[in-house]
């Protein structure tokens, strides 16, 4: 079976090609290198000893989609191409419309000239709505804070219309909690911002000492230390998710969503201090103010995934803090 994965040298991008090339699928990726680099490539080859087809280019290229189709018999589409993050969809809101939705719009409509009717979308727990009522199930209500957090709704939202036109389609939306950690070859990972935002690339850079200290955003919440709790998936877990949806889209036609998490709730200090624990390395922090747009408390029942396409997840966060900073060192090293 061909896939075409958009954005396939990107961070979940990349795992999920080394899964799928493991699990015997044909690969052709798509990406414009606006957040990843051709190095990837050599390194998913050198971990699964496979090859892969490249195209460098952007998913809103409609003559490229073209030649790819023309080229290659897709199966089904992996849609991982996108800008993910929030602050930045704030400043540049345009920006975030446009490379999240039209691109989706110009890969569907060329998928649908080619009669390719499989497709797997990236979506977010961002599209939740703030509750109480916790784990979040794939029926909690939604709402988008944000424009990043709109692109994936309104994603969601045009699936599931393009569903409702034709019954042919097959549509896995895939609703990915807190993804850290990384291959435990340590050859691809996360490309980290020169300031990141999320937490496990933060606790890098301060690893790698190119930062002082971590701030810790407030630790007055309600939680057993205070500090924010949310569900981290290893991202080698994660990718293996996509093959389960994958397999179940191949076989039937339907349009369903899966929670992708573990279900287990860590804080940010239960992050950090395993993080010192099990790479033996000190990571200074401070307690700072709460940052705005924060909750809480966020983690998945990720049970109706588990029924249904049979995802289970099998490294815990003492593995995710290992390979997180496996990939730190390796590149230390190669570079
Ligand atoms: P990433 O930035 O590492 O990967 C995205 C890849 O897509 C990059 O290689 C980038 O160069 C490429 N790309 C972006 N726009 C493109 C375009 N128009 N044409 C071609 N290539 C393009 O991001 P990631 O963390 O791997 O995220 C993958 C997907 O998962 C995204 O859709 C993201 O919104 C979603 N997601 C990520 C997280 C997370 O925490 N990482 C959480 C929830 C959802
Ligand atoms: N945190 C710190 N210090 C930091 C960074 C983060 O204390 O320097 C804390 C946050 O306050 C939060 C936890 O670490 O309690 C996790 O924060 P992240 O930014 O890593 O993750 P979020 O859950 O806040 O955000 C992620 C994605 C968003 C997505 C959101 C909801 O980054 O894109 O999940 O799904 F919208």
């Amino acid at each position: 079976m061909n896939i075409l994965v958009t954005g396939g040298l990107g961070y979940i991008g990349s795992h999920t090609c080394v899964e799928l090339l493991n699990s015997n699928y044909n690969v052709v990726v798509i990406d414009n290198l606006y957040n990843s680099n051709t190095k990837t490539i050599e390194n998913i080859k050198k971990i699964t000893k496979k090859d892969l087809k490249f195209y460098l280019g952007d998913v809103k290229d409609k003559l490229l989609l073209q030649q790819i189709f023309n080229e290659n018999k897709i199966d089904a589409v992996i849609h991982f191409a996108a800008y993910k993050a929030v602050g930045e969809s704030v400043a540049k809101p345009l920006m975030y419309y446009d490379n999240n939705i039209s691109s989706l719009i110009t890969l569907l409509t060329v998928m649908d000239e080619y009669n390719c009717k499989k497709i797997v979308f990236s979506s977010s727990a961002t599209v939740y709505k703030e509750t109480k009522k916790l784990p979040l199930k794939e029926n909690s209500d939604k709402f988008a804070y944000n424009p990043y957090g709109n692109t994936k709704l309104f994603g969601e939202k045009i699936l599931e219309d393009l569903y409702n036109s034709d019954n042919n389609y097959s549509i896995a939306i895939l609703r990915y909690f807190n993804p850290i950690g990384s291959h435990e070859s340590g050859l691809i990972g996360e490309n980290i911002f020169d300031i990141p935002n999320n937490l496990m690339p933060y606790i890098l850079k301060v690893a790698n000492k190119e930062l002082d200290y971590l701030t810790i955003y407030g630790d007055n919440y309600e939680t057993h230390d205070g500090t924010g709790i949310r569900d981290y998936i290893h991202v080698v877990d994660l990718a293996k998710g996509h093959i389960n949806a994958l397999e179940y889209i191949k076989d039937n036609t339907v349009i369903d969503y899966f929670n992708l998490g573990t279900g287990i709730g860590y804080s940010v200090l239960d992050v950090v201090k395993t993080f010192i624990k099990v790479n033996n390395i000190d990571i200074p922090y401070k307690i700072g103010k709460r940052r705005d747009g924060d909750i809480a408390v966020n983690y998945s029942d990720p049970s109706y995934a588990r029924e249904k396409i049979g995802f289970y997840t099998t490294k815990n966060l003492e593995d995710m803090c290992k390979d997180s900073y496996k990939y730190v060192l390796v590149n230390k090293i190669n570079n």
